[in-house]
């Protein structure tokens, strides 16, 4: 199969969010520590009427809807997800409800967990099963989405909820590149240990020392692979160029932000993945100091000497690479932020979130035949750079997800709510025997919602 990539996509959210502005009041934290200290805007919030199953139903149901896919065309599902209410029975179990009247039970895949990684897992599992000699020539879905909330703390206001369901199969108009450079490595940043709370151990320093030490690994990685794909380490090895030319010893330098159109980022929130673009500057500058960008980078052999480690979290690093990529980032990154804007962090779901976010944001006309770059990270951890070709037209891809109109007809609830709802979150958690208490006012019409759990612990979903 040829340009396996993604044929149609779709984003469920909860109707509820509350504005990011409101709670630094609420909180009473000083002005600024949510909106600009993390750069959020507003977070979508649920009650106990919905868990992930509801949400994985929610997006493949109107995937399947709005594109009107027939449910025998699909030979796989894969779902990404780090919501977990099963030890052992995964989403994809519930999801194969949805395929019980076409009669299609030969359905492959099941859950990946790690974190917000979990999705890209799925995703990497989906289109190696497309391009494997076991394809059997049907199309397959990736699930990736998450209820992302955080004990009383300074992690609370970057939470969020959110899942998205993509399409997946060969001659598609969003095309995955094959180089994937992946970091993975034991680290104890952000875990679920206590399976009676939902709410994660985070180490929030850690966390984003953790993103930035993987985005520097996972994006060496890819360059390398480019640059032995190009072949450029073969020609330095033979360069006569006796070399006060830095650039061209790198093999790293075969590829950087200039390579790409938009540059995407798991996005935990907004300010994380402003220093993940400018972090992704710092590589380039560090692989090619002398390229014409970097010209006025002030003092540039102290960036250059910077031990790693210790570059992890300088902050002089960090603002004069967030300066010197204010324009880039407009263009490049923010482009795709409208999910994290709206939604918050949908952990699994973020970093595709901002791919529908691209696809919704930006013209059809001017977004086809640009190359686009994802970074993908889990806490644990687990990340991947990858890239992806716009080949096609995504017009029906933004006309059917129609986010921006759906965005604005959520409700923006007072901060009172977020509290009352994560309080019977945690009330029910794990609860047998119960009917959720949350208001099925709050739940979009027509979408599955969670509508008791039996003795047995058996779940049972309603539409609104
Ligand atoms: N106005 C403007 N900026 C402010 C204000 C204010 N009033 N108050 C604080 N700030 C700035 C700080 O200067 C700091 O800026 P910097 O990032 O440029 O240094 C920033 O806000 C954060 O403030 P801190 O005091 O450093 O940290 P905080 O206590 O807000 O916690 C943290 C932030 C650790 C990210 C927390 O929200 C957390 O634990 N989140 C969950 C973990 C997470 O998302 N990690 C990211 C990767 S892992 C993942 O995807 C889950």
């Amino acid at each position: 199969p040829k340009d396996v990539g993604v044929l149609a996509m779709e984003v469920y959210f909860p109707r509820r969010c509350i504005s990011e502005a409101e709670l630094e009041k609420f909180n009473g934290v000083s002005k600024g520590k949510y909106t600009i200290g993390l750069g959020q805007e507003y977070m979508a919030l649920t009650d106990d009427r919905e868990d992930i199953n509801s949400f994985a139903l929610n997006a493949v149901t109107g995937l399947l809807e709005k594109y009107s896919i027939d449910p025998k065309s699909i030979g796989r599902i894969d779902v990404g997800t780090e919501t977990i209410i099963d030890k052992s029975k995964s989403v994809k179990t519930h999801l194969m409800d949805l395929f019980t009247d076409a009669g299609n039970f030969d359905i492959e895949g099941v859950d990946s967990k790690t974190a917000c990684y979990g999705s890209t897992a799925a995703l990497f599992n989906a289109i190696n099963w497309i391009e494997s000699t076991s394809w059997d020539g049907r199309n397959a879905i990736v699930v990736a989405g998450d209820i992302a909330v955080y004990a009383e703390g300074s992690a609370r206001p970057a939470g969020g909820a959110g899942a998205c369901a993509m399409l997946l199969g060969p001659n598609a108009p969003i095309v995955f590149e094959p180089i994937h450079g992946t970091y993975m490595s034991n680290t104890y940043d952000f875990y679920k240990p206590n399976l009676s709370s939902e709410y994660p151990e985070v180490d929030g320093p850690v966390s984003v020392v953790t993103y930035i030490a993987a985005f520097d690994e996972a994006y060496s990685r890819f360059r390398e692979k480019t640059a032995r794909q190009l072949n450029l380490c073969q020609i330095n090895g033979h360069s006569n160029d006796l070399v006060d030319n830095v650039d061209k010893l790198d093999p790293k330098a075969a590829f950087s932000l200039q390579d790409v159109d938009y540059a995407l980022f798991h996005s935990p929130y907004g300010k994380q993945v402003i220093k993940g673009h400018a972090r992704m500057l710092f590589n380039d500058f560090r692989s090619a100091p002398n390229a014409p960008q970097f010209a006025d980078i002030p003092n540039p052999q102290a960036f250059l000497a910077a031990l790693q480690e210790e570059s992890l979290s300088d902050k002089n690093i960090e603002k004069t690479f967030i300066a010197v990529s204010k324009i880039s980032y407009a263009q490049k990154t923010d482009p795709a932020m409208a999910c994290s804007k709206r939604l918050g962090n949908m952990y699994t779901g973020s970093l595709y979130g901002c791919l529908a976010s691209l696809v919704s944001n930006v013209e059809p006309s001017q977004l086809r035949n640009t190359r686009v770059s994802m970074f993908a990270f889990g806490g644990g951890c687990a990340a991947s750079f990858f890239t992806l070709r716009v080949k096609g037209d995504t017009t029906e891809i933004k006309e059917k997800m129609n986010l921006m109109h759906r965005f604005a007809a959520m409700k923006v609830v007072p901060c009172q709510e977020f509290i009352d709802a994560l309080a019977l979150r945690m009330k029910n958690h794990n609860a047998v025997s119960y009917t959720p208490e949350g208001s099925i006012d709050n739940i979009w019409p027509g979408a599955f919602y969670l509508a008791s759990v039996d003795s047995k612990y058996r779940r049972k979903y309603a539409k609104a």
